[in-house]
């Protein structure tokens, strides 16, 4: 998609193009966040989608897609920038007998930064996607730096001074929602909730996702999903563990799921053994009325 979108349905078009499926306010939140030019907070379950949304649309529009996985402990300088001290050093040394201030100028000079990803993203010569992603596991303070960035598009270097964007990337936050993110980036962000697919979309996700899947299998795996989330489970089964275990079936050579092949293969999509004992016993129990 060379040139902005005009309406949610090209959205959704291209996305699904390039293999991901949309539901309608996913393909509304980007459209208006390229409109807008707003950031996006995803937030969500596990598996639902977040990631990949970022990774395709930077695949939409061709541009690179600069990645900033956050974890706790996440700081400026690997988010942002940092001194290349070695270099630094080397050129200390190989300058030595110069005037301190020339080699000052010399050594904190853009040639001697070391751009992160933040910074990649807002220098680089053409727009790219930036993914800020799981931004809930670093900590509020971070959480400031970040918010400067988003809202200016700039920054500063004590030795520098302003470095401001030479292009203003599409940018797609994510969050599994650990802890509350503050109100101030919440308000600069466009928020988008993803949640557990209907089961016709997870079945034509499948379809997309999983080659030579055949049909009934796609729409078998997809209702029985569907209802197995509704039980009280401590990791209810993800997009990306419905797409394993449709693979799996398939690769068995099964086509069709009834309660017995369910019980046999539910540890690829159940994660927890408490969870395939609950899931089990229900199966085993409609089996046998
Ligand atoms: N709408 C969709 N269309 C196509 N594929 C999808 C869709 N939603 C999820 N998937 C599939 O599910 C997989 C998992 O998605 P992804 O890694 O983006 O999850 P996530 O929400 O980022 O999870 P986590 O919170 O664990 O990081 C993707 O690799 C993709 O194959
Ligand atoms: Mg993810």
């Amino acid at each position: 998609m060379a040139t902005s979108p005009t309406d949610p349905a090209q959205v959704a078009a291209a996305l699904e193009a390039h293999g991901y499926l949309p539901n309608d306010r996913i393909a509304q939140v980007v459209f208006l966040a390229e409109r807008l030019d707003k950031p996006v907070l995803v937030e969500g379950p596990a598996g639902v989608g977040k990631t990949e949304l970022a990774k395709t649309l930077a695949a939409v529009h061709g541009r690179p897609l600069i990645r900033l996985q956050c974890y706790e402990g996440l700081d400026e300088a690997k988010a942002l920038y940092e001194w290349n001290y070695r270099k630094q050093l080397l050129r200390l040394q190989a300058d030595r007998g110069r005037e301190w201030d020339e080699v000052e100028a010399d050594i904190f000079s853009e040639d001697f930064l070391l751009a992160r990803p933040l910074m990649r993203a807002i220098t680089a010569p053409s727009p790219v996607v930036l993914l800020i992603d799981e931004v809930d596991r670093v900590e509020v303070e971070t959480e400031a730096l970040l918010l400067e960035i988003l809202s200016d598009f700039q920054v500063s270097v004590p030795e520098l001074g302003t470095i401001s964007a030479t292009s203003r990337p599409l940018v797609i936050l994510t969050s599994n929602n650990t802890r509350e993110l503050s109100e101030a980036l919440k308000r600069r962000c466009l928020f988008l909730h993803i949640g557990y697919p209907t089961v016709e979309r997870e079945r034509q996700i499948l379809l997309t996702r999983v080659p030579d899947l055949p049909e009934t299998l796609a729409d078998g795996v997809a209702r029985l999903v569907r209802s197995i989330r509704s039980f009280p489970l401590r990791k209810p089964p993800s997009v990306s563990e419905s797409i394993d275990w449709a693979s799996a079936l398939l690769a068995l050579g099964v086509d069709e799921v009834d309660a017995a092949v369910a019980v046999d293969t539910l540890h690829v999509l159940l994660k927890y053994q408490a969870d395939i004992d609950t899931v089990a016993k229900d199966l085993a129990d409609v089996d046998g009325q």
